[in-house]
């Protein structure tokens, strides 16, 4: 019997857990005098923040390649660098971020298993196919979805619910993989089955909802879930 039993689809958040969001900066280590590690956790940081906080606060929607500059903006100052040019390359860097190496063997032994695969982001929709196109995962995947058309961020439980709604499934028949702590506490408690990819080493978010499995990459998850060796 595998580890997690029932899965008929698998749904992949993007950024951290397809994509590595610190390539971009990671890319322009010299022209950042070595601040590259500093400025992408601020990036990050506040990139996430503000879609917490859009969502809390009313009618304050922006989509997520917004929230992704005015998140870039906040980290330059936050760092002390000025510079439009870099602010430029370190934007059209994030429409091709590097894919984690072991990503599209993982999705196309979950493919070949029967189950359909999906991605469930926060990211436009124009980020996504840029992202997607450029890891070459497109075949591999049934689904992208985006949030955008809810106009509302993970972790709502209506984001989560686009799953169900997209491939008619229950909750539990879901796999649902995540890099980010917060997310997978929310899908958890949404009912998907979670492994959290803590591929940074992160302390157990304290939230409500807790994952089934942790992992350290997406490599074991066809094991897991009885599709593959
Ligand atoms: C996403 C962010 C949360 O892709 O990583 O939805």
């Amino acid at each position: 019997m595998p580890e997690i039993e029932g899965i008929k689809v698998c749904v992949f958040d993007a950024y951290g857990t397809l994509f590595d969001v610190n390539a971009a900066a990671a890319h322009l280590k010299d022209e950042l005098y070595g601040k590259d590690a500093q400025l992408a956790e601020i990036w990050r940081a506040k990139q996430l923040q503000y879609t917490w906080l859009r969502t809390l606060m009313p009618d304050a929607y922006t989509d997520f390649w917004q929230v992704t500059q005015d998140g870039l903006d906040f980290a330059m100052q936050a760092v002390g660098l000025e510079d439009r040019d870099l602010r430029q390359r370190l934007l059209d860097l994030y429409w091709r971020l590097d894919a984690y190496p072991e990503v599209a063997a993982v999705l196309s032994q979950l493919k070949q298993s029967g189950r359909r695969t999906a991605i469930l982001s926060n990211g436009a929709p124009a980020m996504l196919d840029g992202a997607v196109s450029s890891a070459e995962i497109g075949g591999l995947l049934d689904a992208v979805l985006s949030v955008d058309e809810l106009r509302l961020y993970k972790p709502r439980p209506e984001t989560y619910e686009m799953v169900l709604k997209q491939f008619s499934v229950a909750p539990d028949e879901v796999c649902f993989m995540s890099s980010n702590g917060w997310d997978a506490a929310g899908a958890a408690q949404y009912g998907f089955q979670v492994c959290w990819v803590n591929r940074f080493g992160q302390p157990t978010e304290r939230l409500p909802g807790a994952p089934v499995k942790v992992l350290s990459s997406l490599h074991d998850v066809p094991r897991l879930i009885g599709a593959g060796a």
